[in-house]
């Protein structure tokens, strides 16, 4: 048995458990993994200022996300079929965040729907966007979020076309197409139960295009849909039919994160996807700060790629991030125990952050920034 100490202790749970294919899915990154690597390494790079002797009582770490109260900064970031690494991925996350206040991203390539997963809980959530070449659908996908109240829309902009993952393919899974992953996560033997939403198929796209119910491989299929003329201009139509808050993720250039201001987003995600799509972009944490500086207040600058404790997080609050999000530390908690791993997730992230806070001598999570910091390395 396996005492959970860190996130580390998750992945090596689900890496035991989850079928091989469907856990190097979460686990990979794109070509040589480089970027991925990076992610993870470039935090021990950045250094934390100790401060003694100062009242650490009344801590908290509580704030805000696009407007949003939270119970600390960290969100579940979208990831695509997570019914991969537990029957009801999306369902059982999406509970575990809104239980501990922080908001729950779904992304437009879930395996539980919208609807689904609005049923199951009792908050808004928040949905991720892909922009497919239909445009009638990708309406129907704004209305359909905002009908079940998701209370922010999160557009990604970095994966117009798809990162080849090297595993994916050694695995056989970029052959597979929706169907055949379906039938594959409903396999009795890998123990992972077929939950009621994953028999309607992939709960936002099903019947809406061609292609999801037959063969084709997934890679085929996203590479017919998503839409790689996406351009700036989309994103003014895009605003106006959500007409809510609207956070643009993907962003590693000081060029592109002042275009995410002139086009009017909420928050822009200092993001690389998790080194899943440029292979030999440098680290998310390593980038934040050029973007802070470039873009100061004129937008809420949030972060994601690489995290994999509390104490990451809050780094990347000190380098001028107001948030941020993580991505296979929750899948590898589902993975491990289901709604108990990603609740054990995001405690493991709340107290490695408040300890860490407290040891650099701050009650509010709000007061830390750069003065918290004893220099970088990069
Ligand atoms: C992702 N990510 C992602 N992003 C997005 O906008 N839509 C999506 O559907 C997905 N799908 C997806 C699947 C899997 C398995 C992973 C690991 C990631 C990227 C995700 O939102 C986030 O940017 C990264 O996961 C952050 O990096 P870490 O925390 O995984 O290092």
């Amino acid at each position: 048995m396996t005492t959970v100490v860190e996130i580390n202790d998750l992945k090596e749970l689900a890496r035991r458990r989850v079928p091989k294919m469907f856990f190097e899915y979460a686990d990979s990154g794109s070509w040589t993994e480089s970027t991925y690597r990076a992610n993870e390494a470039d935090f021990n790079k950045v250094y934390l200022r100790q401060r003694v002797a100062v009242n650490m009582s009344d801590r908290s770490l509580a704030g805000k996300m696009v407007g949003q109260d939270v119970s600390m900064p960290i969100a579940l970031a979208p990831t695509g079929l997570c019914g991969m690494q537990y029957a009801d991925g999306e369902i059982l996350a999406a509970q575990a965040a809104e239980e501990f206040g922080v908001p729950f991203t779904l992304s437009t390539m879930s395996i539980c729907s919208l609807e689904a997963v609005a049923d199951a809980t009792t908050k808004p959530f928040w949905f991720q966007l892909y922009v497919m070449r239909d445009r009638g659908f990708v309406g129907e996908l704004i209305d359909r979020a905002k009908a079940v109240g998701c209370s922010a829309l999160m557009l990604t902009l970095d994966l117009q076309i798809l990162g080849q993952r090297h595993n994916d393919i050694r695995n056989g899974l970029g052959s597979f197409g929706p169907k055949q992953i379906l039938q594959l996560i409903s396999k009795p033997r890998w123990c992972l139960g077929m939950a009621k939403s994953q028999n309607k198929g992939f709960g936002n796209i099903q019947g809406h295009v061609k292609g999801v119910a037959d063969n084709s491989s997934l890679s085929e299929w996203v590479a017919g849909q998503f839409d790689p003329d996406l351009s700036w201009d989309d994103i003014a139509w895009i605003k106006e039919r959500w007409g809510g808050p609207l956070i643009l993720k993907g962003v590693l250039d000081t060029d592109d994160a002042k275009r995410c201001v002139d086009v009017g987003g909420d928050a822009l995600v200092v993001s690389n996807h998790g080194g899943r799509q440029l292979d030999g972009a440098r680290s998310s944490i390593r980038v934040l700060p050029e973007i802070v500086e470039a873009v100061g207040d004129d937008i809420e600058v949030q972060f994601d790629s690489g995290i994999r404790s509390g104490q990451d997080a809050l780094k990347a609050i000190c380098l001028g991030a107001k948030s941020t999000y993580i991505g296979r530390p929750f899948l590898y908690g589902l993975g491990a125990m289901g709604k108990a791993g990603v609740t054990k997730t995001l405690e493991i992230m709340r107290a490695e952050m408040d300890t860490t806070m407290a040891l650099c001598g701050e009650r509010q999570l709000s007061n830390m920034g750069h003065h918290n910091l004893d220099g970088t390395e990069f």
